[in-house]
């Protein structure tokens, strides 16, 4: 039997890079067939060195190119894993590669999204739940992954002299490895049939900032301190940096109504991780104990 095409979208990021990590064994072993979207010609490159076949992607051509511009991406995939950037174009790129994957005829869409509640009023958070509702309408086979704050988020704040910054005051969080975002993912995509039309919040724990300077100290064998920021600062420091101002204040506002505790996550969302892939979720102290590097650096 031919085995099925799995094209990654978004696979130089945190998630993507971390999935085609766990399923390039099942490229190389004739499980599946792997192919990776990425637009930088450096990042093409490593991957082909890996045995992964590449195929451009820009889904912002479609807005001025039509969706020709982007359906060759999609031709003879089986099944489609889509990620988007931290950018209010996630919208209209969502829209595109849906609508390229039904062109294209492919049988089933795993799509990152994030953890909220039904009735969120957070931006971003209703951005991601009518995409959602976008795929559903398209008729695809289709999984939902609705991760927490990911772990990898720690390390923006890390300072050398053992200060840990982060913008939420003394709220706890739910957080989730992105390891166990593509393990989940990797699952689905061997094997979509049993996860089709199931949407997965994902999350491990729960922890304020305070005691996760706690376990990083434990970890690394030296004092941390959580210092707490201004939500603005965060949004000032991102948007001088080149991100995105329209999707960085809607982070800015998590982290304001997290911080005066109005903002409800989800609630019974432990667990999915287990029962998917069949073992448990990291938990903050395994991450900081696997990553240690990043934090002592
Ligand atoms: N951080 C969190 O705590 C958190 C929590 C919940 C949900 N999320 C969601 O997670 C998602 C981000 O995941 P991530 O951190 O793994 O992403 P990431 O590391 O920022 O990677 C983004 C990927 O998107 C690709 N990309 C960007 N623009 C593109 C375009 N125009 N056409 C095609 N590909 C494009 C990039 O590929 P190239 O540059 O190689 O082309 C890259 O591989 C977001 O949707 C976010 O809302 C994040």
């Amino acid at each position: 039997m031919t085995p099925a095409t799995v094209l990654i979208i978004g696979a130089t990021g945190t998630i993507g890079s971390a999935l085609v990590d766990m399923l390039v064994s099942d490229h190389h072993d004739g499980r599946l067939r792997l192919a990776a979207a990425t637009r930088r010609p450096d990042a093409a490159a490593r991957l082909r060195e890996r045995g992964v076949e590449v195929r451009r992607l820009d889904l912002d051509e479609a807005e001025t190119a039509g969706l020709q511009a982007v359906r060759p991406a999609f031709a003879g995939v089986d099944r489609v894993f889509l990620l988007t950037g931290y950018d209010v174009r996630m919208l209209a790129q969502s829209k595109a590669a849906v609508d390229a994957a039904k062109a294209e005829g492919v049988s089933h869409l795993v799509r990152v999204g994030v953890s909220a509640t039904d009735d969120t009023t957070i931006v971003h958070f209703a951005w991601h739940q009518l995409i959602e509702a976008y795929i559903e309408r398209s008729g695809l086979g289709h999984t939902h992954l609705r991760p927490a704050s990911f772990m990898q988020n720690l390390r923006l704040g890390v300072d050398a002299s053992g200060v840990l910054t982060h913008f939420v005051g003394e709220a706890r969080p739910n957080w989730v490895d992105a390891a166990d975002i593509a393990a989940v993912a990797a699952t689905v995509l061997r094997d979509p049939q049993p996860h089709d039309g199931q949407a997965y919040d994902l999350a491990a724990q729960t922890a304020s900032l305070s005691e996760i300077a706690e376990m990083l100290a434990k970890v690394t064998g030296r004092p941390w301190r959580y210092e707490p920021a201004e939500p603005m600062v965060f949004y000032d420091d991102m948007v001088a940096a080149g991100a995105d101002p329209v999707y960085m204040a809607c982070v800015r506002n998590v982290f304001e109504r997290t911080r005066n505790g109005s903002l409800n996550e989800p609630d019974g969302i432990f667990g999915t991780i287990e029962s998917v892939t069949g073992r448990p979720a990291t938990t903050l102290p395994q991450f900081l104990e696997r990553n240690r590097h990043l934090f002592t650096g």
